[in-house]
């Protein structure tokens, strides 16, 4: 602040810009005269948040992904645009605004917590148990499900206070908690997702440190996760739920049950949500969105909130934007009601898993002579976790990211999706994604993959 401001002295101080003189004679009382420096003031002061904001590494590597158009990226998790429903938009779209009433009230603003038929409509298709008393008050529309996370971690999360997640987890959401100056601490995780011994281990070791107060939430994708594909069995997650209702003493720990990739199922059948566990309603957060299943540009997401977390988030979002899109919110409403969107993912799934298949076999073709390489095989959801032997950094300081780049493939780092606390980051891992290349160019970038691994091994 020194050089960049002077105060006024004496207490009174006549208001001057720079060497201006405005009016003398108009006295202000000396606390509230900050007189800018003309010379010395700083162009930019990014704020905490701002600076904390700009580490995010995803956007480095689709500038990378930018910069070589002929690279084949198996990083981005966008879904495929051969399968966007076009005609579906187009179609319901038009007969949306046929009507020149309707019409504008659908270009008007709508209510902060959404279009209440939309919101009856996911209650109805994210909860099995067809609840009575279950109203749609609690459920939230929001610009894409990241909106909701934002909004709930800035409902419950101080400085300091503490996520438990899976090791590894979704990126992005470990970005929204560490912008807050909160924590996210990693728990040891099998290939049924977080190990719920270990999730007890991990709350014993945080009271010792007397941390216990400060956590409060368990950060879940149950369905196909991102990054590692793994899909929670029920009973699992009703276990995760348990525990944090039993280690609820003086503050309550929330689960938060991100579904992004529930509808992306290509065999076996649909488990119930994790809000079918939670008895009272008071700990379990459901996070969902149309943009896997759906259209990522409608950003349309919901959130299915415990009561008393809905006045709080609304509150939140009121600040932001008071109501996601008004106009697409009707169009997702009309595309449930018409029941094209059940159509529309038995499509999609059709597509990914032909997707998932090609990858595999792939995988199986050219990696697997390798040494210490393995992967997981997911049954849905976009990605591919991979494993390279511990010797092998497959960050972009390590060689193999930069080779792979070379062979003409690029990857998401592993290391990326470690809490800096919790389990060890395991630098020797990578997420392969499925959804946006075509079945050839996912067997010709998993050959590139292959390449690049023997020529640093
Ligand atoms: C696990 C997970 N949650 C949430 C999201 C956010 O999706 P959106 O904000 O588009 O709804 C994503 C997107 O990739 C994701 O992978």
């Amino acid at each position: 602040m020194q050089g960049a401001f002077s105060l006024g002295l004496n207490g009174v101080t006549p208001v001057q810009f720079g060497s201006r003189p405005t009016h003398p004679t108009k006295l202000i009382p000396r606390e509230y005269v900050l007189l800018p420096d003309p010379i010395a003031i700083s162009p930019y002061l990014p704020s905490r948040r701002a600076t904390l904001a700009e580490g995010q590494p995803i956007s480095e590597l689709m500038a990378r992904a930018l910069d070589n158009p002929g690279l084949i990226s198996l990083a981005a998790g966008f879904v495929d645009g051969q399968t966007l429903p076009v005609e579906i938009v187009r179609e319901v779209t038009s007969d949306l605004l046929g009507n020149d009433s309707e019409a504008r009230a659908m270009l008007q603003y709508g209510a902060t917590p959404g279009l209440p038929a939309l919101r009856r409509s996911i209650l109805e298709q994210c909860t099995a148990s067809n609840n009575s008393q279950e109203t749609h008050d609690r459920v939230v529309i929001t610009a894409g499900s990241n909106q909701l996370l934002h909004l709930v971690a800035e409902s419950l999360l101080d400085p300091g206070d503490i996520v438990l997640c899976a090791a590894p987890t979704y990126l992005v959401f470990l970005g929204t908690v560490a912008n807050l100056g909160a924590r996210t601490w990693s728990v040891a995780t099998d290939d049924e997702g977080i190990i719920p011994e270990a999730l007890e281990a991990s709350l014993h070791h945080l009271v010792e440190m007397g941390d216990l107060p400060r956590v409060k939430a368990i950060y879940l994708v149950p369905y196909f996760d991102n990054p590692s594909g793994i899909m929670m069995p029920a009973e699992r997650v009703q276990r995760i739920v348990e525990i944090a209702k039993r280690w609820s003493h003086r503050t309550r720990i929330h689960v938060i049950a991100d579904e992004a990739y529930r509808e992306l199922r290509y065999s076996g059948e649909d488990v119930p949500s994790a809000s079918e566990f939670d008895d009272d309603g008071e700990t379990v957060i459901v996070a969902g969105t149309f943009s896997k299943s759906f259209s990522p540009g409608v950003r349309i997401g919901w959130g299915i909130l415990p009561e008393h977390l809905v006045g709080p988030v609304c509150a939140q979002k009121g600040n932001i934007d008071f109501g996601s899109p008004n106009l697409n919110q009707h169009l997702m409403a009309e595309v449930l009601r018409r029941g094209l969107f059940a159509q529309h993912v038995e499509t999609l799934r059709a597509n990914y898993s032909r997707k998932l298949d090609a990858m595999l076999a792939a995988a199986d073709e050219h990696l697997a002579s390798l040494d210490g390489v393995s992967w997981l095989r997911p049954t849905g959801g976009l990605y591919v976790w991979a494993k390279v032997p511990p010797t092998i950094d497959t960050g972009p300081a390590g060689e193999l990211f930069d080779r792979s780049i070379e062979e003409g493939m690029l990857y998401v780092p592993g290391q990326y999706c470690y809490p800096s606390e919790g389990q060890p980051v395991a630098k020797n891992t990578m997420r392969l994604s499925f959804g946006v290349q075509s079945c050839e160019r996912i067997r010709e970038g998993i050959a590139s993959l292959a390449r690049a691994i023997r020529a640093v091994a």
